[in-house]
């Protein structure tokens, strides 16, 4: 049995209010698109067929504000005058019809149909040839998409779907990595990952990491987020831990270079801030100098956010006004000598005795109240307090571990750590 035709060629069914069509992709650059109507809807179309490089027309006594201005910066021709019939319409790939009289935007539909040319008629509830779905573009890190969505004849409907979808992209609720691998070189971000509690961890470092197809993740990062990442995700661990390198930052380096080149998108997911001690600055500059295309999402440091776990503020008025971060590896000639000028150490705690000899031999104060904050924002916390002059003994005495910043100054008096700690 052969289906029956239900209408001649060129006299299509009548579109049904419920019908959804079929959803295209329209590549209208270079390609003429006429508009009849010149008012807001008009322009609200207008503005997204210029997005698209269409070479719009518009046909229309007035102009409304927006079009006027589009117009007179020559983004589009302007036909000072009514629509008169089908010449109108020659050689345009698309029609859009909104000159808020039904039966004018009728005759315009009807021209266009006996010309086979689609049409989108405003006025017609989105039953002409051609409907607009509610879109938006969103910039994910693998790149831009458009969500688009049909609210089955309520536009309204689906502009608030499309918000809300945009919404929970941006916010990192979704799977966005290309299943493609890309046919030339990926990208890198370079993610500061906070001191460890997950909740420290960017929102757009959250992004970058929904949007990557490996994953190089230091040992101080904050690693149950990887837990949340599709299976496919490629983790590489090149967790260095002191006396332990897991990879050397060279290999690290090269690593980066290498899985970014062969078109991957790379999240290198660090502790704390990749600018702070942490060689982001290094790993940037070759990856610059290979032309891989990489960003630098800051993070929340331990510098500042391991004394504040311990109720310290690096500043404080009337107590501190500036402070120092330095590495424990470094030279403690030049740091400044001054009770109310905060020093936050970082990788210390193999160090303290001779940190703080030197300290004292520079001339500091023994009295200076002082810190250590040991796995700041992690399980298992914990703060120990002391004069500077006691400070390695009582550390030591406790069993003071890494990872910890090692705080000096005025600035620790705040801390409740340090009101319990005295008599
Ligand atoms: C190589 S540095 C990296 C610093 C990192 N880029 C930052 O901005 O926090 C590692 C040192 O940071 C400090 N650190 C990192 N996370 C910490 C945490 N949760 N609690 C205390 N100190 C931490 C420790 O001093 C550790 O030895």
């Amino acid at each position: 049995m052969t289906a029956e035709v239900a209408s001649r060629p060129g006299a299509p069914a009548p579109a049904r209010a419920d019908d959804m069509g079929l959803d295209l992709g329209l590549l209208l650059r270079g390609r003429r698109v006429v508009c009849v109507g010149g008012g807001a809807v008009t322009a609200r179309r207008v503005r997204r067929f210029l997005e698209v490089g269409a070479l719009v027309e518009v046909i229309s006594p007035v102009l409304g504000d927006e079009l006027s201005t589009l117009a007179a910066a020559g983004q589009l021709v302007w036909t000072p005058r009514r629509y008169v019939g089908p010449a109108d319409l020659a050689g345009a790939w698309l029609v859009h019809t909104a000159t808020g009289v039904t039966t004018v935007d009728a005759t315009v539909a009807a021209d266009a149909e006996a010309q086979r040319t689609f049409c989108i008629d405003a006025t017609a509830g989105g039953r002409g040839s051609a409907q607009v779905l509610s879109s938006r573009r969103v910039d994910t890190p693998a790149g831009p998409i458009r969500v688009a969505v049909h609210g089955g004849g309520d536009p309204r409907r689906a502009a608030g779907l499309v918000a809300s979808m945009a919404a929970d992209l941006a916010a990192g609720l979704h799977d966005v990595r290309s299943r493609r691998r890309r046919a030339g070189v990926g990208w890198v971000a370079l993610v500061g990952g906070g001191p460890g509690d997950p909740g420290l961890l960017t929102l757009a470092g959250w992004q970058a990491l929904r949007a990557a197809d490996v994953v190089v993740v230091d040992r101080l990062a904050p690693r149950e987020v990887l837990a949340d990442l599709p299976p496919e995700v490629r983790i590489i661990d090149v967790g260095k831990s002191p006396g332990n390198h897991l990879m050397r930052q060279e290999d690290i380096t090269e690593t980066l270079v290498r899985e970014a080149g062969a078109g991957w998108g790379v999240v290198r997911l660090k502790g704390g801030d990749p600018y702070v001690l942490g060689r982001g600055g290094e790993e940037r500059q070759r990856l610059d100098a290979e032309g891989i295309p990489v960003r630098v999402i800051p993070g929340v440091t331990s510098a500042i956010a391991g004394p504040a776990a311990a109720g310290i503020p690096v500043t404080h008025r009337g107590l501190a006004d500036g402070f120092t971060v330095i590495s424990a590896h470094d030279e403690l000639g030049s740091v400044p000598r001054r009770r109310d000028h905060t020093l936050v150490f970082l990788m210390g705690v193999s160090r303290l005795g001779s940190i703080v000899s030197t300290l004292l031999e520079g001339g500091h104060d023994p009295d200076t109240p002082a810190a250590i904050v040991e796995r700041a924002h992690r399980q298992g916390q914990r703060t120990t307090v002391a004069r500077l002059a006691d400070l390695p003994a009582i550390a030591y005495g406790v069993g003071v571990e890494n990872p910890a910043v090692i705080v000096v100054g005025d600035v620790v008096t705040v801390s409740p750590h340090w009101g319990a700690s005295r008599p």
